[in-house]
């Protein structure tokens, strides 16, 4: 797949020094535009490592990892960051929000961040955000007045607001109950089917993992299973 999204060629992680662990090794994968795609295992099975260097937040002991036909080693550190403005957007288990800030300001802070004018269109493009979360009329609200799931909602947002080719979600759900849970899932389905966002989602729960259209599985560190999930949209939709 010459116009892969993504493409890991040999990733491996090794953290430390002194006392060396191996947290990645010979991970290979290609990912194209528009998939929505689980990555499963066990704790301590290398997923979030994973993540992080698909995410540009840390660099590969060995490999290469192409993202939209850029070579992440050939980046500086400026490089890089520019590169995850552009094409990335990161949901964490925590919403990490700014609790003094308003819904709004708290979904427009990656994009203050990267240095643009909030004019008009930025404006209707929060707003679009706003109704594609289902929190029409609570961008006023103070982020600390939120449910727990309204929270994850505008961190959701806020990882949206870039518009990223490429969503990473590290157990994305792993604070919410059931309810919640399903809600994220669907707003994260309509997201790859409206917007053809790729979505990339570490999770635990077998249930999430049989409703997405591709499941890689890592098992200490290697990857041991790259499955497609046909019935997945018969589901889901
Ligand atoms: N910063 C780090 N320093 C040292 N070891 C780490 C670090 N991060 C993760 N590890 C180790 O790497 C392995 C994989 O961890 P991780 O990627 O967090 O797994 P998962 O997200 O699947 O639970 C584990 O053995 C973990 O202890
Ligand atoms: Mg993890």
């Amino acid at each position: 797949m010459a116009d892969a999204l993504v493409a890991a060629a040999g990733l491996g992680k090794v953290y430390g020094t002194d006392i060396a662990t191996r947290a990645l090794e010979e991970v290979s994968f290609e990912i194209g535009a528009g998939e929505f795609v689980a990555i499963v295992g066990r704790s301590g099975s290398g997923k979030s490592t994973l993540l992080n260097l698909l995410g540009l937040l840390d660099t590969p002991s060995e490999g290469t990892l192409h993202l939209r036909g850029t070579e992440s080693n050939s980046l500086d550190k400026r490089g890089r960051a520019k590169l995850r403005n552009e094409l990335l957007g990161f949901v964490f288990q925590y919403h990490h929000l700014l609790p003094e800030f308003s819904v709004r300001e708290n979904i427009l802070m990656p994009y203050l961040i990267s240095g643009g004018p909030v004019d008009e269109a930025i404006g209707a493009r929060v707003d679009e955000t706003l109704r594609v979360l289902g929190l029409d009329g609570l961008g006023a609200k103070n982020a600390n007045d939120l449910s727990g799931g309204q929270k994850q909602r505008v961190a959701i947002g806020r990882a949206l607001m870039n518009r990223p080719a490429i969503v990473l979600a590290d157990e994305p759900t792993g604070n919410l109950d059931t309810e919640n849970t399903e809600a994220v899932y669907s707003l994260f389905r309509t997201i790859n089917e409206e917007w053809g966002t790729t979505f990339l989602i570490v999770t635990h729960d077998q249930d999430i993992a049989s409703m997405t259209d591709r499941i890689l599985e890592l098992r200490d560190g290697k990857l041991v299973q790259d499955v497609r999930n046909a019935y997945a949209g018969a589901i889901t939709r």
